[in-house]
């Protein structure tokens, strides 16, 4: 259908691209966080739309059954989804969007005939393909269908050299002018070369991600969610389309500002991320249970604790939303402060499993946002607090992270929570966190353990504190 003038069709582009602007900046803050998903949302139903009326599109039929079969796969996964399992469902989508620049700019090379299009397919084809692939192992991962843990092969590093090498001669054929090209005998390689180009990434994309250890697997989401917005921006260079353009940029910009802030609140580059396995240091840890002795104590005594204390500074953690126990964590908050006591929660950047995991959840549980306090700000205040419940959280309080140079979580910032005067820990065993390491919080004597599913744990303390 021809149903829009070139006018309109750069109009309503230019109003989605407006869409996908206002959702990123909803995106910033839990507050206007399912606004800005909303916003986008319309945005790309808009950009749809419009591809359907400003243009003639061959096998119609074929694209609308595509679409069909997408939405019957993707609604129902997107439903069933469990919140901790988001970052492997961000990055399965993500990695099908760069596939489908690979695939789009495959086909487009036969109408390309600039070198800026040339250029613009040769990258799409490389990057996609990394994007598709890596967001696939990066699946499998989290998904814990294959080890989590990294995977070095035989002369690893020899073969990503071996196959970049592969991809960049592919580019070099898909660029380069026929007239070029024949004094190699390669006139006419360019659709071969697209498709070694894209089995290269594809490829890469495995070789690339095998060696990420479990922590570190969420940062390579992001980072391959950039790749994915790069890749769909040069596919809008190839096919002339400038919301592509924006769009891909805007996703291309904010996938890396998110690796490098995940990075730094990890305390780890992005190098290291990927290529630290090669150096032996791997990036996950054991799993080993410590028997060293602990001071366990009873509900009761955690009740005692908390209904005496003037300042509770709570920290949440993974195991919070494992246990879905955010709303009685929110009566527990909201019952010590009918009773004068002075309650915060302590938000570590990585806590959980995903970018603003903890918000998230707490937001559910209608936790007032005033309450909860970022990182550098509680720190200073748990010298004067007397209690911290540190419910399911363990590498973010770990002080390994400090004092051992060496284990996965060196030189991350961590929540200070040593320094208040009484430390409680909700968690069913002595199993380590994320990072496999042991935290050695947990034997110091003003820290008492509450061993337990942290709901059922939660359910016991606000029973006995309404009792104090
Ligand atoms: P973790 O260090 O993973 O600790 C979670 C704790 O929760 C464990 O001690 C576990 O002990 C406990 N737990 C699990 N299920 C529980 C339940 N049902 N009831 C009570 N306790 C339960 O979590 P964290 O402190 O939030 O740290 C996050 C980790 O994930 C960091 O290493 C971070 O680098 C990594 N990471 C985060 C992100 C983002 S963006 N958030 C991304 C990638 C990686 P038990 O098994 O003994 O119960």
């Amino acid at each position: 259908m021809n149903l829009l003038s070139p006018e309109w069709t750069a109009i309503l582009y230019l109003i989605a691209a407006v869409c996908f602007i206002l959702a990123l900046k909803g995106l910033g803050s839990p507050k206007s966080a399912r606004r800005g998903n909303l916003i986008g949302a319309f945005g790309a139903l808009l950009a749809m739309v419009v591809v359907f009326l400003s243009m003639k599109l061959d096998n119609l039929l074929w694209i609308l059954i595509v679409i069909a079969v997408g939405t019957i796969i993707a609604v129902p996964a997107s439903r069933a989804v469990k919140m901790t399992q988001m970052p492997q469902l961000v990055a399965l989508f993500n990695g099908v969007g760069g596939g489908a620049a690979g695939l789009v700019a495959l086909l487009e090379l036969a109408h390309s005939d600039n070198i800026a299009a040339f250029i613009a397919v040769a990258f799409t084809v490389l990057v996609g393909g990394v994007a598709f692939s890596g967001s696939v192992v990066t699946f499998l991962k989290l998904q814990e269908l294959m080890p989590t843990r990294p995977i070095v092969l035989p002369a690893h590093a020899a073969l990503i050299i071996l196959v970049l090498l592969v991809g960049l001669a592919a580019a070099a054929v898909i660029i380069l002018d026929d007239a070029v090209l024949a004094t190699w005998g390669l006139e006419g390689m360019k659709d071969a070369a697209a498709i070694v180009g894209l089995a290269s990434g594809l490829v890469l994309g495995v070789l690339l991600v095998l060696p990420v250890g479990g922590a570190d697997v969420p940062i390579v989401i992001s980072l391959l969610n950039a790749g994915t917005g790069l890749a769909v921006a040069a596919s809008g260079l190839v096919l002339g389309n400038t919301l592509l353009l924006v769009a891909g940029t805007l996703v291309g910009a904010s996938g890396s500002i998110l690796t490098h802030e995940m990075a730094k609140a990890m305390g780890r580059s992005v190098t290291g991320i990927l290529f630290g396995a090669f150096k032996g240091g791997s990036t996950a840890g054991s799993t080993a249970v410590s028997d060293r002795p602990v001071k366990s104590g009873s509900p009761d005594d955690v009740a005692i604790l908390l209904g005496y204390a003037q300042r509770v500074i709570v920290v949440p953690g993974y195991g919070l939303a494992v246990a879905q126990a955010q709303h009685t964590m929110a009566e527990l908050a909201e019952t010590l402060e009918g009773k004068g006591i002075e309650v915060v929660f302590g938000i570590h950047p990585v806590a959980g499993r995903m970018p603003g995991h903890m918000n998230v959840l707490l937001a559910e549980a209608n936790v007032s946002y005033d309450v909860l306090q970022e990182m550098d700000e509680v720190n200073p205040k748990f010298k004067t607090t007397d209690v911290v419940l540190v419910v399911g959280a363990n590498d973010v309080v770990n002080p390994a992270a400090k004092s051992s140079p060496g284990s996965p979580i060196y030189g991350m910032p961590i929540l200070e929570v040593s320094s208040a005067k009484q430390v409680i820990f909700l968690k069913r065993s002595m199993r380590p966190g994320f990072a496999g390491i042991e935290n050695e919080l947990l034997f110091e004597p003003t820290t008492t353990l509450l061993f337990g599913d942290a709901k059922e744990s939660l359910t016991k303390v606000l029973g006995a504190v309404k009792a104090l």
